[in-house]
């Protein structure tokens, strides 16, 4: 084996092992992340009974906020926090009677649907269910 046979060897050997370590972290960085949330299929909020006519109480669906509110007649609603603008978290607010994004002042109603302000879409809608222990349970729809 020729001393220029081992130079080109080498060589190669150099630019694979540069490439690789250049190569690697753009791929890297290019990945979709994983999404090691594991997949909610219900969430137990708390007792029926601690959420009175006009109240309102946040919870953790998976990795987004979660909205229960009993509108004054009693019934239960449940949406992803979620607001469809530009995904800030929307707040209920018991006064105005309606559910508020304070990022650009949307309007949703206590249905979830978008009544005034850049908000495009409705709140995505949550599944309310109350066990047999009186705990509501908020699932997909
Ligand atoms: S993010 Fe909610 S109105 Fe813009």
């Amino acid at each position: 084996m020729s001393r220029r046979s081992i130079l080109k060897a080498l060589a190669a050997l150099l630019s694979a092992f540069w490439t690789v370590i250049i190569v690697f972290p753009i791929f890297r960085y290019l990945q979709r992340p994983k999404d090691d949330a594991p997949q909610i299929s219900e969430v137990e909020v708390g007792p029926e009974s601690d959420i009175l006519p006009g109240s309102s109480k946040t919870f953790k669906y998976g990795k987004k906020p979660g909205l229960l509110i009993r509108d004054d007649k009693g019934e239960l609603h449940a949406f992803e926090a979620v607001c469809s603008h530009l995904a800030c978290t929307v707040q209920h607010r018991p006064k105005k009677g309606d559910i508020y994004c304070a990022c650009h002042s949307g309007v949703y109603d206590l249905a979830g649907g978008n009544v005034s302000g850049p908000p495009p879409k409705p709140l995505t809608p949550l599944k309310v269910a109350v066990n047999e222990n009186g705990l509501v349970v908020v699932s997909k729809a």
